[in-house]
């Protein structure tokens, strides 16, 4: 293992395809546009890229360079979804994200969403309490970022009034299936799962102080 970070170094059947293509793709443009840096940021803070392997990706760094463990890995192939992060606040798939191609990039893991929106990170890890939307939990990192980016975006759609449709909740069920379609549930855990996004999206659609009672 190579130089000191500044984050404490550590030892260590949902139809739709339109959530793992958009992730798959913004992992392609960080390889595209990456450019070389010192250190990537990943929650804020600065870990150095000094002795890192050129073949390491996002999620080797943040795994082994970080105490960070909430990014899983399994396939390392980009299919799974299970090691999705925010790159500059779009999903992307870290295993497919070299570390010396990020660049300036702000990476924002599960531990970092408050740090993004601390009031939605909240609402989310209680819709999916509330609707017992995990089982094991190996995926459930995943899904908390997928849903949160897409929250984000129902919430600026909505704000800007543009019609997203996940105001109804069968509009937001329909985009929660799509936004999950990114990353594969082994315990095939998908209603539960929808169901929490779906009570998410559709407050943010329709934000108010009385719409945002988790069930
Ligand atoms: S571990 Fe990255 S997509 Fe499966
Ligand atoms: S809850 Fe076990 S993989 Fe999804």
């Amino acid at each position: 293992m190579g130089a000191a970070s500044q984050v404490e170094t550590g030892d260590g059947g949902v139809p739709a395809a339109e959530g793992r293509s958009a992730s798959v793709a913004n992992a392609a443009r960080a390889g595209e546009s990456g450019r070389a840096s010192d250190a990537v940021h990943v929650n804020g803070q600065a870990v150095s890229l000094g002795g890192i392997p050129a073949n390491w990706t996002l999620a080797d760094l943040i795994r082994y360079r970080t105490t960070l463990r909430g990014t899983h890995l399994a396939c390392e192939h980009g299919v799974c979804g299970v090691c999705t992060v925010l790159l500059d606040g779009q999903p992307t798939r870290s295993c497919l994200v070299l570390s010396h191609a990020v660049g300036d990039r702000q990476v924002t893991t599960v531990e970092g969403l408050d740090l993004l929106d601390a009031d939605l990170a909240r609402r989310l890890r209680a819709a999916f309490l509330a609707r017992n939307a995990f089982q094991c939990g190996f995926c459930t990192p995943g899904m908390l970022t997928l849903v949160f980016a897409a929250t984000r975006e129902a919430s600026a759609c909505a704000a800007a009034d543009d019609g997203s449709g996940t105001a109804s909740a069968a509009g937001a069920a329909s985009r929660a299936r799509q936004v999950i379609d990114a990353n594969i549930c082994r315990c095939t855990g998908y209603s539960a799962i929808v169901a929490a996004a779906t009570d998410v999206l559709q407050q943010a659609a329709a934000p108010g102080p009385d719409d945002r009672a988790v069930p």
